[in-house]
């Protein structure tokens, strides 16, 4: 079984390929930005043809969430346009998609998690372009998995909890939003629940379970919990002060409250996740 893995060098990308070796039976073909280009649809073609998968996880996005604020066009390049691109080629050669998208299609006015039927309305350019590709590639294609997650963090490039541990070592004292509540998603988890998606799909190949789904972590926090807890497991000794949205304004409006409702995924494949804290404890950081 082939799986080729967009965006290979992002956060989820490297996390994918930090598991892959646990799964000697899945030919895995990593191709970062370089490689595969996913807004151009001669680059897909031929990239597909080469390699014929029958799996393709599109872990390249514009994730940007500010600067989307002010390069609308890029990111429609890239969520969209990229979307739609991969959707034909994997129409045409019969792979199946599995497209992961974000918990900011949401407009966080709800106050229990929300459900993969839920009304979505993106508050910014970035949550709107994410919405917009995943309406491409349900237009073209009916044998996708759009995989729902929220505030990835790894080991791995830019994120939250990388940008707090290094103004730890630059500053006495932090504030941190404590009014908008969601959950972190370690990428590694959410590698590995793309797998188990996989391999139901190709033990089971007419069971008809493709659609949207929600996957994070379990549990919810604000970001000043996570930050506090980032600290704690690192020993890191800080005054960390919680703050409102409105005293830290960015380009950028976000859900108050973007929690998942992660039912549908462990139904259907039987995936069990682990609390937020427990896989924050378990993050290794090497680089
Ligand atoms: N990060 C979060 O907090 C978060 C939250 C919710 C949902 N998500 C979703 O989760 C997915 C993975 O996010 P992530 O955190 O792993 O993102 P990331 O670390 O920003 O990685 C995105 C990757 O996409 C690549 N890319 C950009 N434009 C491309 C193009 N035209 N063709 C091919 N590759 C391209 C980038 O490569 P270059 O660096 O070479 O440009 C980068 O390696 C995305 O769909 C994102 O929307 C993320």
């Amino acid at each position: 079984m082939v799986v080729l893995v967009t965006g290979a060098n992002g956060q989820l990308g490297q996390a994918l390929q930090l598991v892959s070796g646990n799964y000697p039976e899945i030919s895995f073909v990593f191709c970062a930005s370089a490689d595969l280009d996913i807004t151009d649809k001669n680059n897909c073609a031929t990239v597909f043809a080469k390699y014929q998968p029958h799996y393709c996880i599109n872990s390249a996005a514009y994730t940007a969430v500010d600067k989307a604020e002010s390069e609308p066009e890029k990111a429609y390049l890239i969520n969209v346009v990229g979307a739609q691109n991969l959707a034909e080629v994997c129409q045409k050669q019969q792979t199946v998609l599995l497209h992961v998208s974000t918990d900011f299609v949401f407009d966080g006015s709800k106050t229990i998690p929300y459900t993969e039927e839920d009304s979505t309305n993106p508050m910014g350019v970035y949550g709107q372009t994410k919405l917009d590709g995943e309406h491409a590639i349900r237009e073209i294609m009916t044998e996708y998995y759009i995989i729902r997650t929220s505030w990835v963090y790894s080991q791995f490039g830019n994120n939250f909890m990388k940008t707090m541990l290094r103004l730890a070592s630059e500053r006495d004292s932090l504030s941190v939003v404590n009014d908008q509540i969601g959950t972190p998603t370690h990428a590694v988890d959410l590698a590995e629940a793309l797998i188990k998606i996989i391999q139901t799909n190709n033990q089971q190949p007419t069971t008809n379970n493709f659609g949207i789904y929600n996957f994070s972590n379990e549990g919810q926090c604000s970001w000043y919990d996570f930050a506090k807890k980032i600290f704690e497991v690192n020993h890191i000794n800080i005054n960390l002060l919680p703050i409102p949205t409105s005293n830290y304004p960015t380009p950028a409006k976000r859900p108050a409250y973007s929690v998942l409702d992660k039912g549908k995924m462990k139904r259907v494949f039987g995936i069990r996740i682990d609390s937020w804290e427990d896989s924050l404890k378990n993050t290794k950081i090497t680089n």
